[in-house]
């Protein structure tokens, strides 16, 4: 199977843990998309989505979804998104689509986050994949200097014409490479408290609550 096929695979297993009549939380990116394309099939069993990105929520309008501002709902039952790495915990790296901040707001406000991915995303260690952290402009090349001493190299992200990239919120993302996490929560707690940090792309007080892994022999649901 193609990873486009692996991704609809876990897009559609998705559908299970959206509960009829409440609204559900959709996250953003490839994956993501599968799951928006599924639920467009079942649409008329919820009232509609809360969305973390102006991508998704185009997507999810253009397939007649209605999508609700994060502050006119309560609680939200499930929240489904995708990750960039999920270790065997359910800690997540998350923000390759430079979505992160609203991804961890919709996250904090649902009950159970339900990951979706193919096997390629399954690490021992999280920091394979450089940890996106979204910055305020102003402080980053202190950031750099202060992942610089905890062993990463953080580099700001830019657009192919080389202007940084600016995120839904306006703010640009730092990439840090070069970092095994082996205590997602205490890095989370640690960068979280630097000036300027707005959010850090180590999902671990938001973790998983259930991956359903794409493999080729089908998918698997892990639990944590
Ligand atoms: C978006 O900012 C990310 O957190 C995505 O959830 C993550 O990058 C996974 O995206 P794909 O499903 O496209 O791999």
């Amino acid at each position: 199977m193609t990873q486009d096929e692996l991704k609809t695979l876990v897009g559609q297993a998705a559908l299970q843990y959206v509960v009829a009549g409440e609204i559900v939380g959709v996250g953003t990116g490839s994956t993501v998309n599968k799951f928006i394309d599924a639920l467009a099939a079942i649409k008329d069993r919820i009232p509609g989505a809360v969305s973390s990105s102006n991508a998704s929520t185009e997507r999810l309008r253009a397939l007649g979804i209605a999508v609700f501002d994060a502050n006119e709902v309560g609680d939200i039952p499930v929240y489904i998104d995708g990750a960039d790495e999920i270790d065997g915990r359910g800690f997540m790296i998350k923000g390759g689509g430079a979505a992160l901040t609203r991804e961890k707001i919709v996250a904090a406000q649902s009950g159970r986050f339900v990951c979706i991915a193919d096997e390629s995303k399954q690490v021992q260690v999280l920091g394979r994949f450089p940890v996106p952290v979204e910055v305020v402009p102003m402080a980053s090349a202190r950031l750099v200097r202060q992942f610089a001493e905890m062993g990463g190299a953080a580099a700001v992200r830019r657009m192919p014409d080389g202007r940084p990239l600016v995120t839904d919120n306006g703010q640009h993302i730092l990439d840090v490479s070069g970092l095994a996490i082996s205590d997602p929560p205490g890095f989370e707690r640690e960068v979280n408290q630097w000036p300027g940090v707005v959010t850090v792309g180590v999902f671990a007080r938001q973790k998983a609550a259930v991956c359903l892994l794409a493999t080729a022999a089908g998918v698997k649901t892990l639990a944590f």
